[in-house]
């Protein structure tokens, strides 16, 4: 075996964790990542040279790449995602488990050998700004110079991180993509395990084992693996939060800025939110990007709550994102970005569904085939994915790398629902929040006329809570009882539909007339009507500068049918049953008064009417 080069720690835990591995994996050499400039030029030109990256058209894409993943490696793998807590009650029902020990000799056996013919890089990086109260520190060792580039991208990585854990503690994150090269033999561009991949997570020690994928989340130990899983349990034992959430920040003509967070399921727009653009009307508003995909969230000093971006980089989904869509996401993508199984046009650039109305008339596909429209096969995946430096982002916002993290005012959570949920509600307090936020759905496709089962997704931690759902909404209503002036709690549904199931709701840049009420209710100067789902706005207490959205038609948007109200607190029963013995009481709690609402409720609620509305309640 030759080293590459050489760490530059003298961490006691990290030297023997490493030496361990490299006795476990047997790899040919060991490189320590510096995360220089000079390092991850090296590693692409290495890439491109594999064959795993395509250099993309210089002048239309500089310093950017094109991968290729292999068919059977394309997306996170959530039945082979597992929570190894000792107990199987601790992982709760809706994550796999499998008893610590035996998973462990499990996987001492898969990552036997399992770098041989590759060089094993030690990945050291910082979730959250170097040296913030609220960043952690991991280390990630994988055989993939894949991942080393990628991690370059979505964190701190490098010799900054190791100089902040100095002879700290650090999350270890084992990764290997599970394909040993016997004597001889040929690599290929995109090593993977097809038939076994393992995600494991050992919430009691803070570990990550993860063998046989080299794709995003499965792959990027840093993301969904530490920075929720793991740090979702962290979390839970030390009194903070760790969320699927995007931070977006609000600055109103006379200078003000206010922080809010937002969960969404996936196939929501949450991309899109993070970086939106406000409409015609709001002149004078600037919205600021500190995060896309995750939150982690601390009470500071002030008994306000702080939240830091624990990434630096996007893995955003591909396919949709347009200048259209998302302006400020097709700016950040320009240069310096990795796109993973998107379509390659004729001259070296990239392209995918959503991108422009017109296909170009030829493409390669990401499997590297001829493509020309009507072929009756996408161009890119419909997960393929660009990863891209957080600071080419347009809208970043200045604070985005404060190690103080910036105050939080609101939370907001959204699902896609064609039918039954109004536009925006607030909840009436904490718990009623949390209630929300824990029976939030969405429907699995976007179908237009078929109302479709509500995949439950509270939080939107389905897949990313590490440990007992029902634990983890008790930690949210502890966490907010111990506040003192609690971040409001709001849904939203930018997706009903009317009766010829079109959207009634333009949504994108429009949803700023949301989120600025949202803003008006945390700061008191929004008005707000009871409705059986909570407070909600009347037409008057929303800005509707330059849209044309008649009240007719607003009331349409907010008004809730009882039956179908009373039919959802019935379904959420379902839910709650699945938790039994951890459902926190004050969950039935709330679904009785949820549901007392309903029945007292008109056959169907309706907004006052726009010339008879009464003052509003709550100013
Ligand atoms: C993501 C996801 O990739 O939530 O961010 O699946
Ligand atoms: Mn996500």
């Amino acid at each position: 075996m030759t080293l590459g080069n050489s760490a530059n720690t003298s961490n006691a835990k990290l030297l023997s964790w490493v030496e361990e591995m490299v006795a476990l994996c047997r790899p040919d050499a060991v490189h320590w990542c510096d995360g220089s400039g000079e390092e991850y030029d090296s590693l692409c030109d290495q890439l491109v040279e594999a064959g795993t990256f395509i250099r993309l058209n210089e002048e239309k894409r500089p310093g950017s790449f094109l991968s290729r993943s292999d068919p059977r490696d394309v997306a996170r793998v959530e039945d082979r995602t597992f929570i190894c807590s000792r107990s199987a009650e601790d992982a709760g029902p809706t994550n796999n488990w499998c008893d610590p020990d035996e998973m462990k000799a499990k996987l001492l056996g898969l990552f036997d050998g399992a770098m041989e013919g590759r060089t094993m890089y030690v990945i050291p990086f910082s979730m959250g700004p170097l040296g913030s109260d609220i960043a952690h520190i991991g280390v990630e060792i994988s055989d993939s110079p894949y991942v080393a580039v990628s991690m370059r991208i979505m964190t701190r990585m490098g010799q900054g991180a190791l100089d902040v854990l100095g002879d700290g503690d650090f999350v270890p994150c084992m990764h290997s993509v599970g394909a040993p090269l016997g004597d001889g033999q040929q690599d290929v561009p995109w090593p993977c395990n097809a038939d076994n991949k393992y995600i494991v997570h050992f919430p009691e020690d803070r570990s990550i084992w993860s063998f046989g994928s080299g794709y995003g989340g499965n792959a990027l130990l840093g993301k969904k693996c530490f920075a929720l899983r793991i740090a979702s349990a962290m979390a839970r034992d030390e009194g903070w939060l760790a969320e699927h959430m995007l931070i977006l920040g609000v600055e109103s003509p006379n200078g003000e800025k206010t922080y809010i967070c937002g969960a969404f399921p996936s196939a929501c727009g949450k991309t899109n939110l993070a970086m939106m653009i406000p409409p015609d009307g709001f002149e004078g508003w600037k919205t600021w990007t500190v995060g896309d995909d995750i939150a982690w969230i601390k009470p500071g000093a002030d008994g306000r709550l702080y939240a830091i971006n624990p990434e630096a980089g996007y893995f955003g989904v591909a396919p949709g994102t347009s200048m259209k869509s998302n302006p400020s996401a097709m700016c950040t993508i320009e240069k310096n970005t990795i796109f993973t199984n998107v379509a390659l046009t004729d001259d070296g650039d990239i392209w995918w569904e959503g991108m422009s109305d017109e296909p170009p008339a030829h493409l390669i596909d990401w499997k590297g085939e001829d493509w020309t429209p009507g072929c009756g096969r996408p161009a890119a995946h419909p997960n393929a994915r660009f990863t891209a430096p957080a600071t080419q982002c347009p809208s970043i916002d200045p604070a985005w790398d404060d190690p103080e993290g910036v105050p939080i005012s609101a939370f907001i959570f959204g699902g896609r629902l064609s039918t039954t949920f109004p536009l925006v509600y607030e909840s009436f307090d904490w718990q009623h929040g949390v209630y929300l936020a824990a029976t939030m759905g969405s429907e699995a496709t976007a179908a237009a006329e078929k109302q479709e089962a509500i995949r439950r997704d509270p939080m939107a931690m389905l897949p990313f809570c590490g440990y007992n759902m029902g634990d983890y909404w008790q930690h949210w209503l502890d966490f907010g009882a111990g506040l003192q002036n609690p971040p409001g709690i709001f849904r939203v549904n930018w997706f009903r539909k009317d009766q010829d199931g079109r959207f009634i709701w333009p949504g994108f840049g429009e949803n700023m007339r949301v989120i600025q009420w949202i803003i008006g209710r945390v700061t008191g100067s929004a008005g707000a009507v009871e409705s059986p789902f909570g407070l909600m706005p009347e037409r008057s207490d929303m800005n509707w500068n330059g849209l044309d959205f008649d009240d007719a038609t607003f009331r349409a948007l907010m008004e809730i049918d009882r039956e179908a109200g009373r039919r959802e607190a019935e379904d959420q029963l379902e839910l709650f049953q699945r938790f039994e013995g951890r459902l926190p009481a004050e969950m039935e709690v709330q679904r009785q008064k949820q549901k007392a609402r309903f029945d007292s409720a008109p056959e169907v609620w309706r907004l006052p009417e726009a010339d008879t509305a009464v003052a509003s309640a709550g100013e």
